[in-house]
């Protein structure tokens, strides 16, 4: 009781034993932090994104796609039973800037990738509301008809390896070469698949002949969610 009226009459021994209280708490929750090589688990599959969806990633975010979709499934039953596992930090450790989206005015679309067939996501992109009656969602026929713009793929492959992104030399020196050949159903796909492990292959859009803005965007959504092979885990290992 009498230490009590010390602190309580004096206000600067009152900001000291503040200051000393806060500190101790930032210094537990912050010391450790340093003690760890990274807060991100590791989980195996996850890789730095194709050329081909990296530009397909960028057409999402000039698009403004997260102003209606997130990408980041929260550990709720609800979230879990209707997309599928939530989302591990891993997931998103090489996004730059990451899509976690904070607005659902259209699924989450995390786990889409592998949900529906390249066609339907062409036919979807082009018109939603003939394949989802009453959809909300815009059209974006264009972005069938737009060439995909292809000079700076390299350029922008080295700007993720400044913020991290594990881009080897041989990929960005092969970065234009895989752009072209993940869209073409003759290409070749052996050096592709190696440096990319489950990328989707082949004519993406239904025109084989020019490499388009849409076959960016589908190869991008078509790989979410689909680097970690979630039948390897339980949920107990996934929580250490
Ligand atoms: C105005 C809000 C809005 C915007 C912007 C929007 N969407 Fe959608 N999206 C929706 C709604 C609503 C649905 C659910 C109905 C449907 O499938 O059309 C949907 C559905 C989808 C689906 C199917 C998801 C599933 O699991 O069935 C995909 C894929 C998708 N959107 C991709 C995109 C992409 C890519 C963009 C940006 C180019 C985009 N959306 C922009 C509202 C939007």
């Amino acid at each position: 009781m009498k230490w009590h009226a010390i602190f309580e009459k004096n206000v600067l021994i009152l900001a000291a034993g503040i200051l000393i209280t806060v500190s101790i708490g930032g210094i537990v929750e912050i010391v450790p932090l340093h003690t760890i090589e990274s807060t991100i688990e590791e989980v195996e599959g996850v890789r730095p994104y194709s050329p081909l969806e990296l530009a397909g990633r960028r057409i999402y975010m000039r698009e403004g796609c997260y102003n209606c979709h997130s990408q980041m499934v929260r550990p709720f039953r609800d979230e879990v039973e209707r997309y599928g596992h939530y989302s591990l930090a891993a997931e998103s450790m090489y996004d730059h800037p990451f899509q976690w989206g904070s607005k659902r005015t259209g699924p989450d679309l995390a786990r889409v990738g592998g949900k529906y067939s390249n066609a339907w996501h062409v036919a979807h992109m082009i018109d939603p509301q003939s394949l989802v009656p009453g959809s909300v969602m815009p059209q974006y026929p264009f972005l069938a008809e737009n060439a995909l713009n292809i000079g700076d793929i390299a350029a922008h492959l080295e700007a993720n390896v400044v913020v991290g992104v594990p881009y080897t030399e041989e990929m960005i020196a092969a970065a234009e070469a895989d752009l072209f050949a993940q869209a073409d159903p003759l290409g070749d796909h052996n050096g592709l698949l190696e440096r990319y492990p489950g990328a989707t292959v082949g004519d993406i859009d239904g025109n084989p002949e020019v490499l388009t803005e849409m076959d960016a965007l589908v190869a991008y959504l078509q790989i979410l969610g689909q680097m970690v092979d979630f039948s390897q885990y339980t949920t107990e290992d996934l929580r250490q």
